[in-house]
């Protein structure tokens, strides 16, 4: 049995594109796998904060050795990271905020970058411990970033989120990209705007033809 964690990251509810795009995503992988498992993990309703000395400390120091205090700094980190090793596969809805992915992401990022539980340290190279898994990156931007455009360079989302999950063992990662989602504000006609977007969602889970 599979399990698919599902994480949103935009605060802007039912007028979230990236939202949008993972529940087309969800709706698709639950009939493809009837008996799996999704889990959700909204980043907006999730109490992330700032990394503290504490919790690094705590990262660094060996299991056994950690105090109650650095136990429980490192509680929700604990959490996170489970999500990621029980699933199989992930979504994850991402809205681009000043070049970048939103703060709540990066704070989730860096909860669950955690040494000998992400990622380790082999011979002196970095070596990835979510070998195996597969991840859909599902992206809005209000402009348009793709190849060949003038503002490619602008875009730290994409770049950024193949490299960190790259270092976390991710290789198996797939990314689209809703560009454009400003004319919504101006009146462009939000289903005409997801449709190919849908369409392009659920030809990831049509049978391969010969
Ligand atoms: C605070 C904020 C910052 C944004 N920064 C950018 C940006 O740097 N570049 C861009 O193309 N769009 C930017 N946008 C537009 C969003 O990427 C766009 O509205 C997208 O649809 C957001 O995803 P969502 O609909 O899932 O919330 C920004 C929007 C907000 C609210």
């Amino acid at each position: 049995m599979s399990t698919l964690l599902h994480i949103d990251s935009s605060p802007a509810g039912d007028h979230s594109v990236s939202r949008a795009l993972t529940a087309e995503f969800v709706k698709n992988w639950k009939a493809a796998n009837p008996d799996g498992t999704v889990v959700d993990r909204d980043l907006t309703h999730t109490p992330l904060v700032p990394l503290t000395g504490l919790w690094i400390g705590a990262a660094y120091t060996p299991e056994d050795k950690r105090s109650a205090e650095q136990k429980a700094e490192l509680a929700l980190s604990d959490t996170l990271v489970g999500e990621l090793l029980s699933a199989d596969e992930y979504v994850f809805g991402v809205p681009m905020y000043n070049f970048a992915v939103p703060g709540a992401f990066k704070l989730w990022i860096d909860q669950i970058a955690r040494v000998g539980v992400t990622f380790a340290y082999v011979d002196g190279a970095p070596k990835g411990l979510l070998a195996g898994k597969k991840a859909t990156f599902l992206i809005a931007t209000g402009g348009e970033y793709g190849p060949g455009s003038p503002t490619v360079s602008y875009n730290f989302v994409e770049p950024y989120l193949r490299t960190v999950f790259g270092f976390l063992g991710v290789t198996d990662a797939t990314f689209q990209t809703a560009g454009g989602a400003a004319a919504l504000n101006y009146g462009a006609d939000r289903a005409a705007f997801l449709a190919p977007q849908f369409e392009a969602i659920q030809a990831k889970f049509a049978p391969a033809t010969v």
